[in-house]
């Protein structure tokens, strides 16, 4: 970041940070934008983008008596998800970016984003969105400063993260913040039209340089990809932070449960993406459970830093949830469908005849008549999906029915457990407990979990996705193993690990486990494991309950067969496993944990005893 002779960021007066003024100006020195625009994150802003996104195509209202103050977005057709291939991790050594990341050299990288760069902005404005994961001062948060031509992203921004003026004071003079560039790629020369979703049709980056905490992405306007707060700050940059000083960053939702005397324990859970985080995030507990309280501090990012007591502390990084639209309904997730009564973008799903939203999965029948996600006229019987299987929504998580009165404590809540879960449809019981932290972390070090259609295509292939931060680790994962190690050594109380798996299935293929609000069922025994009275079986795999150490009151149907059945450990499925975890390990090479290598070794034998 070298100063430029002038400054040439048009901050206004309130920003005093010198080092953030030049680093605007030189950014807009590099891409030429026609105007910037400093967001202070005030409503009057955001209705005044809204309405121009509104005029520009972007966003059309909806029936503000059936959806108030929201909107749909439709994303060009090639620029609908996360791009995992156009990812970079670009460390000095290539080593440090791992076997798991797409790494380039650093001076090269350099090279290609002055190319990219250099003028990408012309006939736009470039918005400067100063921003603060987690609570504005939170000893666990973190400020990025976003430069985005995309008002699509300003607006999001502001649900997803504390965004605005406040951080600049914040920041004063000399506070740390992450630089992120992001531009659509799509410049405007004189007098040419935008179109509704700018996007660069040829080429997508999502580049981060560790080493100096950067981020720089083009080319596309979508989720994960453009609001660089989330993804790639929250996880690929802070899991750098995280190792350097001592904490996680973790592909994590949070959430309390509250048993009928009072005791309160909260618990982080790792899903990979499509495993229903946000389902269980902000799960309901069945009638049957009275006096339960389950309460969601985050669903999809986790910050945890070790405390001066022993415990670990957590807070959501976040402000709103990104959520995946189809499969949400009143029956899978009543707390998500009052989340988006009203204040809510969508982006690529269905729009009804009366100006509301549908998505696959809203209702059982769908509407005799929509326009799909994009634009076409849609019937049932068309044979096309209605909403796109990644189609999203943005909303503030303050309007979530379940949220916990500390969500936004910035000391952060202590956990008691860490859950890590696949979608398997075989081998993996329903939940076991690891003995030990070590024994925790090779279990979530070797998660695995099928993928669907809406991830690869391909559906049905065990993909290992190590602690579900599989796209997220921003430096090599054997490294991050053995970081893990040591800060289950830094605390005294470190919480109990344990795996869990929905998603198991009978011999005729059926799913074994009802799932959604039943799994209150799994979190009480993982309560009661805490509280130090639940009794369990031990076996190769690790403690697991017995049919009768789990309350069945409420779906007495449930028998104890069919628990049989998900609690199932099939030897030679799982001699298959440990050599499915061997492909990932050998991967590692110099990097591999001893201590992982010497579990898989003793895993091996109890399954051979
Ligand atoms: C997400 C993901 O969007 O994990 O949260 O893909
Ligand atoms: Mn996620």
């Amino acid at each position: 970041m070298n100063a430029p002779l002038t400054d040439m960021s048009n901050a206004p007066d309130y920003v005093r940070h010198t080092k953030l003024r030049a680093w605007v100006s030189e950014i807009a020195q590099l891409t030429k934008p026609d105007r910037i625009v400093w967001c202070d994150g005030s409503v009057e802003e955001n209705d005044r983008l809204c309405q121009a996104l509104v005029d520009a195509g972007t966003f059309i209202r909806l029936n503000p008596t059936l959806r108030p103050n929201s909107y749909l977005a439709r994303s060009h057709p090639t620029d609908v998800a996360r791009m995992e291939d156009r990812t970079f991790i670009c460390s000095e050594k290539k080593d440090d970016a791992g076997p798991t990341n797409n790494w380039v050299a650093p001076a090269e990288m350099r090279g290609t984003i002055h190319r990219l760069y250099d003028g990408c902005m012309r006939g736009r404005t470039m918005y400067v969105v100063p921003f603060s994961m987690g609570p504005i001062g939170s000893h666990i948060a973190q400020v990025g400063v976003e430069i985005s031509d995309s008002a699509y992203v300003v607006v999001n921004m502001r649900m997803m993260t504390r965004m605005g003026r406040a951080v600049i004071e914040h920041l004063g003079t000399d506070g740390r913040f992450v630089p992120c560039v992001h531009s659509v790629g799509a410049p405007l020369s004189a007098g040419q039209q935008d179109v509704a979703w700018p996007c660069n049709q040829d080429e997508k980056w999502i580049v981060h340089f560790p080493e100096t905490r950067e981020i720089w992405s083009y080319g596309s306007g979508y989720g994960g990809n453009a609001l660089l707060g989330k993804k790639c700050l929250a996880l690929r940059i802070a899991s750098v932070m995280a190792r350097d000083e001592g904490w996680l960053a973790e592909h994590m939702l949070i959430l309390g449960v509250e048993s009928p005397k009072g005791e309160k324990h909260y618990i982080s859970a790792a899903f990979p993406s499509a495993c229903g985080k946000t389902n269980f995030a902000l799960l309901i507990p069945p009638k049957a459970f009275t006096g339960w309280k389950v309460t969601t501090i985050g669903e999809d990012i986790a910050w945890i830093k070790p405390g001066a007591d022993g415990r670990c502390y957590a807070i959501n990084p976040e402000a709103g949830f990104f959520g995946v639209a189809p499969g949400t309904s009143e029956a899978t997730n009543p707390n998500a469908m009052k989340t988006l009564k009203s204040n809510v973008i969508f982006t690529n799903v269905a729009l009804t005849p009366e100006g509301d939203v549908w998505w696959e999965g809203m209702t059982d029948t769908p509407p005799a008549k929509l326009i799909d996600w994009q634009g076409q006229a849609w019937t049932p019987d068309c044979g096309r999906l209605a909403a796109h299987a990644n189609s999203r929504f943005t909303v503030p998580a303050s309007q979530c029915p379940s949220m916990d009165p500390k969500w936004e404590d910035p000391n952060g809540v202590p956990i008691s457990a860490f859950l890590f879960g696949g979608r398997r449809s075989n081998t993996v019981p329903l939940i076991v407990e690891a003995p030990s932290w070590e024994d925790g972390v090779y279990m979530a070090a070797t998660l695995g979990s099928e993928t669907t259609a809406a991830i690869t295509g391909k559906v049905g292939v065990v993909r290992r996705d190590p602690m579900a931060m599989l796209a997220f680790c921003g430096y090599n994962i054997g490294d991050y193993f053995a970081h893990w190690l040591k800060i289950g050594q830094s605390m005294t109380k470190a919480p109990r690990i344990f795996r869990v798996n929905w998603f198991r299935r009978d011999a005729a293929g059926k799913f074994i486990w009802p799932g959604f609000g039943e799994n209150m069922r799994v979190l009480q025994w993982i309560v009661d494991r805490c509280e130090g009275r639940a009794q369990a079986a031990n076996t190769p795999l690790g403690n697991m309950p017995r049919f009768e150490d789990i309350s069945w009151n409420g779906l007495e149907k449930f028998s104890a067969a069919q628990f049989a059945d998900l609690s199932a450990v099939d030897v030679a499925a799982w001699k298959e496993e440990l050599q499915s975890h061997d492909e990932l390990l050998a991967k590692l090479g110099a990097h591999l944990p001893q201590d992982l290598a010497q579990r898989r070794k003793q895993l091996h034998d109890k399954l051979a005893a």
